[in-house]
């Protein structure tokens, strides 16, 4: 990236020398986004990240009287503009989750309207997360997609936390929109792509210039581009030379040693989870107060998710699960960078028990106390 600050500071959209060095690099990163959703580059459009994606996929379809469908554990920016379309006259459907975490696909189906009238130009999108942000449960997409594909339906996909750790393939997902960022694979923040299928009627979230062919406004974000662009070609080798696989292991090792621990347990057993996410239940504890414990023997862990942080409000995830709100705050979530080694996983399993004790010792309290 940093050359593109630096020395190779031109604008994208310029047609001198500078301008073109900027414009090539762009297309060198609409190229390796292409490979990774498997699409054609002109179906690549650079945004901000994965706020703005799923913004678009929402408000650009959706008008008034169309019907979307989505989760009730879909991260905020789905949820907040869902809200938003709704006050407008769009009918929502919020589908919940089984107590393991997985959107059973059949649910989908059932929330489908029959066209109402021959000819009818009413619109359904539906918009499923591939991994949740604060479980790792991965989402059956591909059934989800063909059920979308048999009701004509349109089909977004926030994958935001599925991209670089699930194998990733627009058109085995059978989606029509996906959002991704850079800054959940190792990128810079602030930049982010979106998978549209050529066809899709999807109206820019953002007018003015031409750029993204009219698809997105603005002078392109070029050492963001370049660095998303570097992100996402590191993410494919990672899944194709066991760093991932390895990473579970960790995560398989760092969980079972923390389930030692008597009244632990994980939320999103037994279901398919991205492999570097762990959510832990602790009974009988604050998630703040471990929060803060371990923050101070160097390990970075969050109660819900960071977008919510500093709220006292119990994940929304964790409660669309069936957890009551004691024991959804009572939950943390540990996540491993690609890079995590054995010996950080051995001094998470060092401190969290210790400082585990020391909670529950200090403020023995009930479960009854915490609401
Ligand atoms: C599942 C999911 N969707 C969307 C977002 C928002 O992406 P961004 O922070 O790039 O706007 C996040 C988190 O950051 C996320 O975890």
């Amino acid at each position: 990236m940093r050359p593109y600050w630096m020395e190779e500071f031109g604008n994208a959209s310029s047609i001198h020398l500078q301008g073109q060095k900027a414009r090539t690099a762009v297309d060198h990163a609409r190229e390796t986004l292409a490979r990774f959703f498997h699409c054609r580059e002109a179906e690549v459009v650079f945004n901000s990240g994965g706020t703005e994606g799923d913004n678009t996929a929402i408000f650009g379809l959706l008008r008034p009287g169309d019907h979307f469908i989505t989760t009730s554990i879909e991260h905020s920016a789905v949820l907040r503009a869902a809200d938003r379309v709704a006050e407008r006259g769009v009918e929502v459907t919020f589908v919940a989750p089984s107590a393991n975490g997985l959107i059973d696909p059949e649910r989908i189906r059932q929330a489908m309207r029959p066209a109402t009238r021959l000819g009818d130009s009413r619109r359904t999108l539906v918009s499923v997360m591939l991994a949740n942000n604060e479980t790792g449960v991965v989402q059956p997409v591909e059934e989800i997609g063909s059920i979308a594909a048999e009701a004509k339906a349109f089909f977004h996909i926030d994958a935001v936390q599925g991209a670089g750790k699930v194998a990733f393939d627009v058109r085995r997902f059978g989606c029509h929109l996906c959002s991704i960022s850079a800054h959940k694979i190792h990128g810079p923040k602030g930049v982010g792509a979106m998978y549209v299928r050529r066809g899709t009627p999807l109206e820019p979230l953002i007018v003015g210039g031409s750029h993204e062919r009219r698809q997105r406004a603005g002078t392109e974000n070029v050492p963001g581009i370049v660095g998303l662009g570097k992100a996402v070609e590191l993410a494919m080798e990672s899944l194709e030379d066991g760093t991932m696989e390895r990473i579970a292991g960790l995560r398989d090792r760092l969980e079972a040693g923390i389930l030692a621990i008597s009244g632990t347990d994980v939320n999103g057993a037994g279901a398919p989870r991205a492999g570097n996410t762990t959510n832990i239940h602790f009974e009988h504890l604050e998630g703040e107060a471990l929060v803060i414990a371990l923050d101070l023997k160097g390990v970075a862990v969050s109660g819900g998710s960071a977008c919510h942080s500093g709220s006292t409000e119990p994940s929304h995830v964790l409660m669309a699960m069936g957890l009551d709100k004691n024991a959804a705050r009572a939950s943390l979530r540990f996540s491993l960078l690609k890079t995590a080694t054995d010996e950080d996983v051995d001094h998470v399993l060092r401190v969290v028990p210790e400082a585990v004790d020391r909670l529950r010792a200090l403020a023995p309290l009930e479960a009854s106390t915490l609401s």
